[in-house]
């Protein structure tokens, strides 16, 4: 496919666009849409869909849970919301005002495809039905070749593939961000497959590490950085972390990825991180973390291994790089 003007994950470390913006913590609030009141209006009267009921979600910061450590610092707050990727909004990381005009409430999210119920309800909904929110630290690796680390507060993904019910037949989970170009000016960009789709398997998807977030540094999450809801997956490089996710679709057939429909070659659909397995244009050895710009080696599944390599066991006994791509 024809890819008119260059991701900036193209650029070389030295092309990056420096940080400029910074928000204040009543831009933030404003930015992130949430009431702090729980959602006033439940979504309903959707045909042919089950509609949910109203639920506030517990508040923030959310507990944190202690099975999730860090080998490194907290990347500082200002960093990790001001150095952003959401395409929707352009293709710097200097997205952050632009963001701002994503209206995350109310946010319905659909749940289809190969499921015995399908449900369309509000994401706050969603969030108390999967039983509240948690806190946990992860590791994010862009394949960029940066780096952060940062407490998210949300709910396992496994938590929606159980109400959603899979039917037998369903072997991938299918994500997919809003469309919206009036006021996501990247949208306009028709040289994109919009709207921004992931996908992972199945047991991918139930994978404890697998999760959903709402919040981070123990508040509503910032429009720039996907609000209301969007995917962590810290074994992955971040462009499998889609955000501002309006539609879970259950499905038999692989999901072409976003960046996979643009250039297959170089952001396949496993993406599993690997040091030794360089991107078509760079090595991946190690990364740059945001916030001290120190390098230090990137690890095998972002280190996540014990976690995760079980997954893949015997999955491509002649091509071990496939998953890695
Ligand atoms: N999701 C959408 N909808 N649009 C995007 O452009 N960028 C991805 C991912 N999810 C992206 C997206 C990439 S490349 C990365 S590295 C992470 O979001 C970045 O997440 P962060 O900006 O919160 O650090």
């Amino acid at each position: 496919m024809l890819i008119k003007k260059r991701p900036s994950w193209t650029m070389g470390e030295s092309d990056a666009t420096p940080e400029e913006i910074y928000m204040n913590r009543r831009d933030w609030l404003r930015g992130a849409g949430f009431s702090g009141l729980g959602l006033a209006a439940a979504i309903s009267g959707i045909g042919g869909f089950a509609t949910s009921a109203t639920a506030a979600i517990g508040g923030y910061p959310a507990p944190r849970n202690l099975a999730y450590r860090l080998d490194r610092d907290i990347t500082p707050e200002e960093d990790a919301t001001s150095y952003t990727n959401f395409y929707e909004f352009g293709s710097s990381k200097n997205i952050t005002k632009r963001a701002q005009k994503l209206i995350t409430d109310p946010w319905v999210v659909t749940i289809d495809g190969l499921v015995e119920t399908e449900l369309q309800l509000d994401a706050e909904d969603l969030i108390a039905r999967a039983g509240g929110l948690e806190e946990r630290l992860y590791r994010h690796r862009c394949v960029e070749a940066w780096a952060m680390a940062v407490p998210w507060s949300g709910v396992p993904l496994a938590k929606l593939v159980n109400l959603a019910n899979p039917k037998v037949e369903a072997k991938y989970l299918r994500m997919e961000t809003f469309f919206d170009p009036s006021i996501a000016p990247g949208q306009k960009q028709d040289w994109y497959p919009w709207p921004y789709v992931e996908g992972l398997t199945l047991d991918e998807a139930a994978n404890e590490l697998a999760f959903l977030a709402t919040g981070i540094y123990g508040k509503p999450m910032p429009a720039q950085n996907g609000a209301p809801i969007r995917l962590v997956t810290p074994w992955k490089y971040g462009f499998k972390s889609v955000k501002s996710i309006s539609r879970f679709t259950f499905t038999d057939e692989r999901p072409v990825s976003f960046w996979e429909q643009l250039n297959a070659r170089e952001y396949g659909f496993w993406a599993n991180v690997n040091p030794d397995v360089p991107h078509p244009r760079w090595s991946q050895k190690t990364e740059r973390l945001l916030g001290s710009n120190k390098n230090v080696p990137t690890q095998i599944f972002n280190g996540y291994g014990a976690e995760v390599a079980s997954l893949y066991n015997g999955m491509f006994p002649n091509d071990g790089r496939a998953l890695f791509h």
